[in-house]
């Protein structure tokens, strides 16, 4: 089955379903676009129907945003009014051959936890960053979420679930430390579900 066959499939439904805590995302944009400037080049992967990226391109210098969903891809360009200065790729962020420090904002919403090497992901969105840098990534907190690890094998056989990894708040601070980011802002909103964190690549 293509990697991308759960998100292609559900990709209709994803664009047309409602955010779930309205506060919470615009705090989120809100925090992000504090450190975005009219130079920034700014890259998000795991997109998806492109609605943050959309929000944000207005913010920056340019926006690349990709999924390696086809299906998502199709329908964030259908988007209007589409930002010049946004683009839309079919691609998997670890395939993508970007040049070290050519980027001053990556953006990993809502993925961390759906990638197979969540160490790797952080430590190429370390490469790519310029000194100073931004990672901003809202991540889904499995690591307690027993049942769900339990039926994830079965629930991928069939195609009804995607790659999912299963970690904790205290697993994901580490793992960035651990690539040699520094955090600045840890929040975890949707009772503690969800960390949503901006950590820098030292100056
Ligand atoms: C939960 S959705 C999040 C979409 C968007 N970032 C948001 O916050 O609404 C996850 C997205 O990541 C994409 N995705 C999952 N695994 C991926 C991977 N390994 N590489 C690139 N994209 C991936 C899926 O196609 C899907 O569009």
């Amino acid at each position: 089955m293509h990697k991308a066959a759960f998100w292609n499939r559900i990709a209709e439904k994803y664009a047309s379903s409602p955010i779930s805590d309205e506060a919470a995302y615009k705090r989120k944009l809100e925090l992000t676009q504090a450190r975005m400037t009219p130079e920034t080049q700014a890259l998000e992967f795991g997109c998806g129907t492109g609605s943050t990226a959309l929000i944000h391109a207005d913010h920056v210098k340019s926006y690349r945003a990709t999924d390696f969903s086809d299906a998502m891809i199709e329908i964030a360009r259908t988007k209007e009014p589409m930002p010049e200065n946004l683009t839309f790729d079919v691609a998997a962020f670890d395939e993508m051959a970007l040049d070290d420090e050519s980027l001053d904002m990556v953006l990993g919403l809502s993925i961390l936890h759906l990638v197979p090497d969540p160490r790797a992901t952080i430590a190429e969105a370390f490469r790519v960053l310029r000194l100073g840098g931004h990672f901003v990534t809202s991540t889904a907190l499995l690591g307690r979420m027993w049942p769900l690890k339990l039926i994830a094998p079965l629930g991928q056989a069939i195609g009804r679930l995607p790659h999912l990894s299963f970690f904790g708040a205290e697993d994901l601070r580490a793992m960035m430390r651990d690539a040699g980011f520094e955090i600045e802002e840890d929040w975890q909103p949707d009772a503690g579900r969800t960390l949503f964190l901006i950590a820098q690549k030292p100056v």
